[in-house]
């Protein structure tokens, strides 16, 4: 059967990045037999510009057809940022049910972290960001404007379903790792969300009993991320705390070129979306220096939740090489490699290997 996979390159180095992911794919393909079929939009800010949109009022209804969705990425100077993220991604997101964030992060071998703590190997750890509730809400408002009195509120919104959810896709992810959850809270300071957070997870955490747990504050976990990253396996989080963290956690790794992210609707009822961490780059875009390995790892992601484990290991493999050797690094990485080296060297491992 063929699985249908709509891309969306987006702006910037998005369509760079996601025309060397395609060429791998093709790839992988020719060697896997994988039946993937594609569809490509020009969802952009680019297609805000003419039209005053960045999808069609019809876009959800048509991206519900396929199995996955590809983004490269989108914004673009001229465009603001809140109109390119509500205008397509957390539609997508939330339409979609994608509640579950995952943004795994490893120290590979030739790409220097900053961090002299940062072992090549010894770093991987994955954050599971809920990624449909929590602080990232409409419910609010702003009152007395250009008044002296002026001011805004805004909710967030914990549910038991969604942190239950969400918790329970992180025991589950660590069963088959290294078997190790951390919960990031702030119950200390926040008095009612975090707390409710915190009692769900315990909840949850004694139907995993060979899981081991705990939780940190998001101060204090921050702190640990940059001291001790080899120590976690496993970092659930809210909306907020998780995007913030999974910022750090790429730091640490050494480029936001190499970090990928799923956006799962772990239920399959909607497609998942795949994309890499970074933006579209305006300052690097058009020149051929965009690192391709976010969004190639975001496909490792995308081959495993289609059911192509086999391919996707092979292409994680091949990723990890092409990253140990300079002449095929970009320069984001330390290397003098071009997006079209990477990709070459690639498709060559992936055909060969
Ligand atoms: P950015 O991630 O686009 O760039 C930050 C820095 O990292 C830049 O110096 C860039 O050259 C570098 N960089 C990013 N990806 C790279 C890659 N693959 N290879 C080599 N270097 C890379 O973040 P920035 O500059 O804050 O945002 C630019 C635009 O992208 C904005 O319009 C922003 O809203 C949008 N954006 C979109 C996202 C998405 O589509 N999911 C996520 C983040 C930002
Ligand atoms: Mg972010």
């Amino acid at each position: 059967m063929t699985r249908t996979i709509a891309v969306i390159p987006g702006d910037g180095i998005g369509p760079e990045v996601v025309a060397s992911a395609r060429t791998v794919l093709d790839a992988l393909d020719r060697r896997h037999g994988l039946d993937l079929g594609y569809e490509t939009f020009d969802w952009s800010c680019r297609r805000y510009a003419e039209t005053g949109a960045m999808m069609p009022a019809d876009g959800l209804e048509t991206l519900s057809r396929f199995d996955a969705i590809l983004l490269g990425a989108v914004g673009w100077p001229g465009v603001p940022d809140h109109v390119s993220l509500w205008g397509l991604l957390i539609p997508i997101r939330r339409a979609f049910r994608q509640y579950v964030n995952l943004r795994p992060i490893r120290v590979f071998d030739g790409v220097g972290s900053p961090l002299r703590t940062a072992e090549p190997g010894a770093v991987d750890l994955v954050v599971v960001r809920e990624n449909v509730e929590g602080e990232y809400s409409e419910i609010g408002g702003r009152l007395n404007r250009g008044f002296p009195d002026e001011f805004a509120v805004q909710e967030s919104v914990f549910t038991r379903a969604g942190v239950t959810r969400i918790a329970d896709y992180a025991f589950e992810l660590a069963r088959g790792r290294r078997g190790y959850v951390t919960s990031a809270t702030k119950s200390n300071g926040i008095v009612h969300t975090l707390p409710f957070w915190d009692e769900v997870v315990a909840e949850r955490a004694e139907r995993f009993p060979d899981v081991r747990w705990d939780q940190e504050h998001i101060d204090a976990l921050a702190a640990k991320i940059v001291l001790q990253p080899d120590r976690f396996d496993v970092v659930v989080a809210s909306n907020l705390f998780g995007d913030i963290l999974s910022d750090l956690a790429a730091a640490v790794a050494g480029s936001i070129g190499v970090a990928p992210s799923a956006n799962i609707d772990p239920t399959g009822t909607h497609p998942s979306m795949f994309e890499p961490v970074h933006g579209s780059a305006p300052d690097i875009a058009g020149r051929g220096l965009a690192n391709p390995v976010g969004t190639l790892w975001s496909c490792v992601l995308m081959l495993e939740r289609l059911g192509h484990e086999k391919a996707a290991a092979e292409l994680m493999t091949a990723i990890t090489t092409t990253l140990r050797d300079p002449r095929t690094r970009t320069p984001d990485v330390g290397g003098s490699a071009s997006t079209a080296d990477v990709t070459a060297a690639l498709v060559e491992l992936v055909a060969g290997g």
